[in-house]
């Protein structure tokens, strides 16, 4: 070999609620294929259902944890931010790459500026149509939508569909959907299949059409012309007379729902506040709220991260982690994006470059070789 094999590894995630895993056996194939060595820490995969004998078949070597701490060069997580006393038996230039969830883990991740690492975490990523096939959020996100949709339904304890029996007919469920982004389109397209009635609000009034195709209704605010012309990819943060009539709108609209699903969002903001206690007052009993944005703070008063509570008869979840539910495609998806961000700054050596020129590693380089980058300098 005319260059040291970079070795790319993963480990077992250490949270109890994380069942995704960073590498699939699959794309393990694809490591090998482009010339890397690939360690797995036995039994990471098992929560995806993925078995160690899958990746070995695929090319990996299966190894206790402490092996592959002393010999990667790349370690990918999902969520996992590793802590002394494992930093202290790394190699000392390992790159971490991984969604860390920046905002939330300030503390955590400034232990990483140690040594010579380097961390890159994906939540970072620009929306740009280049990295496109490397976007973590919106191939989590996706899922997260039809799960959201999965779990009302389990809840709920109305059917959704109209169904017609001889012993009478049952009325379609409502679902409002706040918030069209990539988990909103796909909670109404998921609410759609199940036959619930759909409508949806959203303030860049350019997912309309989006929203009306996969045949849902889109809610309107009165407004002044402030958004006209805005082709946005996130949402800018609205005015106070805007939000006023919003949640007038929204109160109006929801008592008539029998589920919410609300994905409303700005990154690196607090969530706005969409549907206030005297809302869920009003609403039917038996109606299922799921808040999607509870870790930045929430969509729906009272939602608290990671729990499912009674209020008001209603049922309000803000699931803390819905991808990790459905962790078999969430796994396929999540590290095809992170083999699409590995392969996109090989260099010739079929070593990772840390060029801090390119758009995408300048967003999504927190830690540069030991020293925080401008996303912590900026704060
Ligand atoms: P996105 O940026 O694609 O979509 C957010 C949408 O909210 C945009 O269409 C935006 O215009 C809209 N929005 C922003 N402010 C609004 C307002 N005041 N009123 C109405 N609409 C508003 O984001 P994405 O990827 O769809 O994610 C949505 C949320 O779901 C995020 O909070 C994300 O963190 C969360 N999420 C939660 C997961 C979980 O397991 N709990 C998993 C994946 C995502």
């Amino acid at each position: 070999l005319k260059y040291l094999t970079m070795i790319i590894a993963t480990l077992k995630e250490i949270s109890e609620d994380e069942n995704r895993v960073a590498i699939s056996p699959d794309t393990c194939k694809q490591y090998c294929k482009k010339g890397f060595s690939v360690y797995i820490e036995k039994n990471a995969g098992v929560k995806s259902s993925f078995l160690d004998i899958d990746y070995e078949n695929n090319g990996a070597k299966v190894l206790e944890r402490d092996e592959i701490l002393n010999q990667a060069d790349i370690i990918l997580n999902v969520t996992s931010i590793l802590k002394e006393p494992e930093l202290n038996k790394l190699k000392k230039d390992v790159i971490f790459l991984g969604t860390y969830n920046p905002y939330e883990n300030f503390k955590n991740l400034n232990a990483l500026a140690f040594k010579n690492f380097s961390t890159i975490t994906l939540d970072l990523l620009p929306r740009i149509s280049r990295a496109q096939s490397m976007d973590v959020l919106s191939s989590q996100a996706n899922l997260a939508g039809y799960k959201a949709v999965i779990e009302a339904s389990s809840i709920f304890k109305k059917a959704m569909p109209m169904m017609m029996t001889a012993a009478g007919t049952i009325i379609p469920a409502k679902c409002l959907v706040l918030g069209a982004g990539v988990a909103g389109l796909q909670a109404v397209a998921t609410a759609k299949r199940l036959g619930c009635v759909v409508s949806v609000f959203d303030v860049r009034p350019e997912v309309e059409e989006q929203v009306n195709s996969l045949g849902a209704k889109f809610i309107h605010v009165d407004q002044k012309k402030e958004l006209e012309g805005s082709k946005l990819v996130y949402a800018k943060e609205m005015s106070d007379e805007y939000k006023k009539k919003q949640s007038e709108k929204i109160h109006e609209v929801s008592k008539e729902m029998d589920i919410i699903i609300s994905t409303a969002l700005i990154p690196g903001k607090k969530a706005p506040l969409l549907i206030k206690s005297n809302t869920i007052k009003s609403m039917k009993s038996g109606s299922v709220l799921i808040d999607l944005a509870a870790s930045a703070g929430g969509n729906i008063e009272g939602s608290i991260f990671g729990k499912k509570i009674s209020i008001e008869n209603t049922i309000l979840y803000a699931p803390s982690n819905l991808p990790s539910l459905i962790s078999y495609d969430a796994s396929l998806l999540y590290s095809k994006n992170l083999f699409n961000f590995i392969t996109t700054f090989i260099n010739e050596e079929k070593k990772f470059n840390l060029d801090e020129e390119d758009e995408i590693l300048r967003k999504t380089l927190i830690i540069k070789n030991g020293n925080k980058t401008t996303f912590f300098l900026k704060d």
